[in-house]
Formats: C-alpha cells, structure tokens, sequence
C-alpha cells in the first residue's frame, strides 16, 4: 500500500497570510474567480469568460441559488462570485472568509456597485458555529476545503448554518484513490507543500464526512477531464511571468508587497510558478483530481 506522508500540519494562520499576501498576485495573473472553469467537448478553450459563465449557472442550479432565500459562499475570496450569485438572485448573498486582504478587494467590488443582497464576513469557516448570521438554505465551498485543518469538523461547523434540506455545494482539489507513491511523492507532495496543505482529501473520504456531519450526499462529479484547460493556462501563464522581463511597475509591486508581507512574500510568489508546473503534470498524470460534491443537509 501507498505510503502517505503527510506535510508538516501548517496552522490556520499560515494559510491565511498566505492568501492575504498573494491576493494582487492572483488577481492580476489568474483573474477574480480562483477556483476552475469547466470545459465540455467542443467548447473553445481560450474563452475562459464563457467557461466560468457556465461553470457557475450550473453550480447556482445545483444548490438551487435562484429561489433560495440566503446563500452562502463559504472562503468567498474576492467575492466575484458571491456577486455573481446576488445578480441572480432576489435572496440575500453572504460571502464568509478568513482573509482581509481577499475581502478588501470583495469590498472595493461592493464600493464600485452596491448590491443591496450582498455582504461579505470576516470568519473561519472552522468556527462556523459563532457566526451570528442565522440560517442558510444553500451553500457553496469552490477551491477552498483542501486547505481547513480538518474537512469533517469543518462540515459540522457548516452543517450547524444551513436549514434542514439546505443544499451545499463543495469542490475541492482531491488526490486520486490510485495515486502511485512515486506520483504522491513528486508531483502531491510538494503540491501540498507549496500550497500549504496539510493533505488532499479523496472522494471516498468527503463520502463518509458528508455523512457523518448530518448530511445526504446528492451526487458526486469527478470533473478532471473538463478542467484540463485551467492548468494549461496556468502553465503558460507561469512560463510567460518567466519569460518577461521584469518591468519597472512589477518591480515596485513586488517591493511593496515584500514590505507589506515580509521577505516571505517573494518566495510565495515565485513558489507559484512551480506550483504551476506541478499542477499541470499532477493533473495530467490523473493523480490530482478535481471533485464536485452535492449534499443536502438531513431532515430531523
Ligand atoms: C483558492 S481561494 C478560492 C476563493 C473562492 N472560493 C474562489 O473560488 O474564487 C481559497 C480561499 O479560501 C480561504 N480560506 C482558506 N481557509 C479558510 C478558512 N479556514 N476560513 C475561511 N476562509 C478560508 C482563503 O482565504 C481563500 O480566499
């Protein structure tokens, strides 16, 4: 059997000023939604817009976003898509993360257009159980669940949110259940460890913490093969900050940056081209996955 090492457990902090710090990065490298668009045969790769359109109407369809009354968008980010959510919905819309820095840009998205269904929170999704908001009838967790210390206390916490019937929607980045040790031990493994995770959760386990946390899973989506085009782009987009010259702007950015969030910041930074590279063979060996899980909070 496969040996799992697992990475040096990285506290809630870490992960925090590690989002905190990379925010602009993202933004200006990836764009606003950090979490993957999905492609169907046919679809023209290069239109990422069109990709990410359909990729969150068939996620708000999901949890039943239109009708729903309050929606909540667990580790919103910037909040794009809890935006996205509020123009298509008359219910209330409330973006939970941990980040400042992540919610100071979802604030400037509120200051250029008010939505009055719209609000952002500053919260750990693993004390979920204090947030004063009342309770949800759907739910959506997209890129975020691989880095909580702990997915099955993190559902629990969630679960004590949502209304009897409430539909949660999670998509995480999952290791295969057939992952080779030689695959875990170079391609997973310092994944985890660039991205500060302690381990990639698999299919088989969401299963049994959806159930354990009072939950009836709905259906389950292995949506690897129409997410390929996101590491590509993510390759390229490595290859391309490698290839050009380090402009005066960058420059300054960069230095900014470094005394805003210590000398930590640029080895962040340029972690993130070899977690492009990883990223993409990970996926393309088949040993990283990207899962989808609909669950429905249990009735009584
Ligand atoms: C890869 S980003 C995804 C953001 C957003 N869901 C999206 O798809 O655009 C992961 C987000 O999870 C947030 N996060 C990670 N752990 C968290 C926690 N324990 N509580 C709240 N937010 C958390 C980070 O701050 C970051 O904004």
């Amino acid at each position: 059997m496969a040996r799992v090492r697992k990475q040096p457990v990285r506290s809630s902090e870490d992960v925090r000023d590690g989002f905190d710090a990379l925010a602009e990065l993202y933004y200006a490298y990836w764009g606003e939604f950090f979490h993957l668009a999905i492609f169907e045969k046919g679809d023209d790769p290069a239109d990422v817009a069109a990709a990410y359109e359909r990729t969150h109407e068939r996620y708000f369809a999901a949890i039943g976003g239109a009708t729903a009354t309050r929606v909540l968008e667990l580790a919103c980010g910037g909040g794009a898509l809890s935006a996205w959510m509020a123009d298509r919905t008359a219910g209330e819309v409330v973006g939970v993360d941990f980040s400042s820095r992540q919610l100071a840009h979802a604030a400037k998205r509120v200051a250029r257009r008010q939505r009055p269904n719209l609000r952002f929170v500053r919260h750990d999704i693993m004390h979920l159980a204090h947030l004063d908001e009342g309770c949800f009838d759907a739910a959506i967790c997209l890129d975020a669940a691989c880095y909580l210390p702990d997915r099955g206390a993190a559902l629990r916490q969630v679960a004590t949110c949502l209304q009897p019937g409430a539909r949660l929607l999670l998509v995480d980045w999952c290791r295969s259940e057939q992952a080779t040790t030689l695959q875990r031990e170079l391609l997973l493994e310092p994944l985890c460890r660039y991205w500060a995770i302690a381990e990639l959760g698999c299919v088989s386990g969401y299963r049994t913490a959806f159930r354990a946390a009072g939950f009836r899973v709905v259906k389950v989506e292995d949506l690897s093969e129409h997410v390929m085009a996101n590491w590509e782009r993510g390759y390229h987009a490595a290859l391309r900050a490698l290839a050009e010259p380090i402009g005066v702007t960058r420059l300054l950015g960069m230095s900014a940056a470094r005394v805003r969030h210590g000398a930590r910041f640029v080895q962040a930074a340029k972690d993130q081209v070899q977690v492009a590279l990883l990223a993409k063979a990970a996926a393309e060996s088949g040993a990283l996955r990207y899962v989808s899980v609909l669950a429905e909070r249990r009735r009584g």
